[in-house]
């Protein structure tokens, strides 16, 4: 694993205006992801996980602190720069999918490729869509697919472009155990082969525990659960630790 740092945040605090005030989602984030590393952000519902990503993706933009992308440093950027940054160095993968609705599975996996301008988007695409199991329904709409299948799509869009950082958001939430296995297979064949930086949040104890760190969201604030050598004492004092094994005991 390299020792360059793919994302670096610094102080970050997200706040919204509510009917009943200012809501702060997140509270002073600081973290730091080296390239090439695969990272597990667990926690409850409503804690700020999907408010964090969005940040580090570069589709949101802070009420204070830094982050730092690949080297870039997100607040000097205009929307436009953004974008074009994201298309270059970032996929995402969606709670909600956010496949469009108006193309079929197909066409939705080779959008991004063919806006990067790759070659044969088509048979990248439908190489991607087998991968996924996918093959018998290439020209379904996303109204056409369950839940799992759309999810699917979904993680074959975001990986044909192989980009720099892949953030996911719940990417097994809606699929079976032997799906899963399949998606966190090809998660982290891409990590090892294209040295993608993985994001990932989820519920999913099995996909956290197969990342080399692990951070538990709770109200706005994240903690690192990491370190091998003291793991007993990690153990007992760590939230974050404490968090997956006790999820693990029930
Ligand atoms: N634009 C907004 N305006 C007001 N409140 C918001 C806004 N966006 C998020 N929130 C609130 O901030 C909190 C964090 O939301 P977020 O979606 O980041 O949670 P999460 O950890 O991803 O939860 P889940 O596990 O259910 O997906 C929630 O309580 C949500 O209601
Ligand atoms: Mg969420």
């Amino acid at each position: 694993m390299s020792e360059v740092s793919a994302i670096t945040v610094n102080n970050l605090v997200k706040s919204v205006a509510t009917q009943e005030g200012e809501l702060t989602i997140l509270n002073g984030i600081n973290m730091d992801v080296k390239q090439g590393q695969s990272i597990a952000i667990l926690g409850p519902s409503g804690s700020g996980k999907s408010t964090l990503l969005g940040l580090l993706a570069a589709l949101d933009s802070p009420t204070s602190g830094e982050i730092i992308l690949d080297g870039v440093a997100l607040q000097s950027l205009d929307e436009e720069k953004k974008a074009a940054l994201r298309k270059q160095k970032v996929s995402f993968i969606f709670q909600s999918f956010m496949l469009v609705d108006t193309l079929n599975a197909l066409e939705n996996v080779m959008l991004p490729a063919e806006l990067a301008g790759i070659h044969q988007a088509k048979e990248k695409a439908e190489a991607m869509l087998e991968r996924v199991g996918l093959s018998h329904r290439l020209t379904h709409f996303p109204n056409q697919l369950s839940g799992g299948e759309q999810q699917r799509v979904a993680i074959a869009r975001a990986f044909i472009c192989e980009p720099k950082v892949l953030f996911a958001d719940e990417p097994t939430g809606n699929l079976d155990a032997v799906n899963s296995e399949k998606v966190a297979d090809m998660l982290f064949e891409l990590n090892r082969e294209s040295e993608t930086t993985l994001v990932l949040v989820t519920h999913d104890l099995i996909l956290a525990k197969r990342c080399q760190r692990q951070l538990l969201m709770d109200t706005g604030v994240i903690t690192e659960s990491e370190g091998e050598p003291n793991k007993d004492k990690t153990l007992s004092n760590n939230p974050a630790q404490s968090h997956l094994a006790s999820v693990e005991a029930s």
